[in-house]
């Protein structure tokens, strides 16, 4: 098995279910070590039961992560085929996001290496099933970050904005924002303009409240009145998979919030806090029952399908259900709004 792109909390749980299950179905796990790289360079390790002792709460992953794409290196679908061959791999578990899940399809469909995906990542945006594990970790920071921005921001009647992860979705933002009760929230797949969401501010402050909290999903538009809008980035560069990276929304929004309101406004970045430490319980819970499905997927040579949750239920579903980015569903965009303004 592997872990590729970024790591989330729940990938050791992942790890430790599919190999305790293997084992007792008396299979030999291996993990290869930074994802894909690991496969097409034939590094891994044994995955026995002393390896995967005392993991299941440890956040990131005991084999490592990396983007190694085999279609974009020299050579590197023929590594990996023929790894796959020498070395006798019945089947390559491959635990990761979006487009992890892509390739590990296009690996089994194209080149018949028997492969099966488990959908990892914080940002929830992994189409195919409901929630992905390390994602009600993430939630969990944020919101204990709202709590904390709660009691500085009522000593000193200011707006506080916090900005979290998500890359171009706003689950984040949004569970966070109703778990916490923030006072608005702004994501990537509904623009609110700037003087909208002061309006709503002033009317807060006018009916009594005397601080405010909006949470920012790093991907989401500065928005204008005016219909103007823009993408705030990091810098120029973008990352492995040829997305912009993302960052500074919450400081340019602070900045027009305080200019619009004439309130003092201060800007709290969570950044990769969120995708560090200790798993919840929820996500241990998640992550090791997809990893016994996995276990079980190999065990019964059933290729080319992912574990997924579906309503309460892990179930196997095709790769290819994997398409693109799931947005937020915006009927949680209600419940939030019950409590802005
Ligand atoms: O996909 C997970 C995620 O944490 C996103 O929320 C974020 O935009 C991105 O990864 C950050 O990537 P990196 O670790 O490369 O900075």
């Amino acid at each position: 098995m592997l872990t590729a792109g970024g790591d989330c909390p729940g990938l050791n749980a992942v790890i430790r279910a599919a190999s305790r299950k293997l084992i007792a179905e008396g299979h030999h796990p291996v993990g290869l070590i930074a994802g894909y790289r690991g496969l097409a360079e034939r590094n891994f390790v044994d995955l026995d039961r002393g390896q995967i002792r005392g993991i299941l709460q440890l956040g990131g992953t005991i084999i490592s992560t990396s983007s190694y794409n085999p279609y974009r290196e020299p050579n590197g679908v023929e590594l990996v085929k023929r790894a796959v061959d020498e070395e006798g791999f019945d089947a390559i578990i491959a635990i990761g996001g979006e487009h992890t899940m892509m390739m590990t399809r296009r690996l089994y469909v194209e080149e018949g290496i028997p492969t099966i995906g488990v959908p990892k990542t914080i940002d929830n945006d992994v189409t195919g099933t409901d929630f992905t594990f390390g994602f009600d970790t993430a939630v969990q920071v944020a919101t204990d970050a709202i709590d904390r921005l709660h009691t500085t921001a009522a000593s000193h009647n200011r707006i506080m904005v916090l900005e979290v992860m998500g890359r171009n979705s706003g689950w984040i933002a949004l569970f966070s924002a109703i778990a916490g009760g923030a006072d608005g929230v702004l994501i990537p797949e509904l623009d609110i303009s700037v003087e909208e969401m002061s309006e709503a501010l002033t009317r807060r402050h006018e009916s009594g409240a005397n601080f405010s909290i909006i949470v920012v999903a790093e991907g989401a538009n500065l928005a204008f009145a005016s219909g103007e809008t823009r993408q705030v980035l990091a810098n120029e560069t973008t990352d492995e998979y040829g997305y912009p990276r993302l960052g500074g929304i919450g400081a340019a929004l602070a900045e027009e919030l305080e200019q619009e309101t004439g309130f003092e406004t201060r800007v709290t970045v969570l950044g990769h806090v969120q995708r560090g430490g200790t798993p919840t319980a929820h996500d241990r819970l998640l992550a090791t029952r997809y990893g016994i499905k996995a276990a079980e997927l190999a065990i019964n040579r059933e290729y080319g399908n992912m574990a997924a949750l579906r309503g309460t239920e892990v179930v196997s579903v095709p790769l290819s259900d994997v398409t693109g980015v799931k947005t937020v569903d915006l009927n949680y965009l209600q419940v939030a709004r019950a409590f802005f303004g």
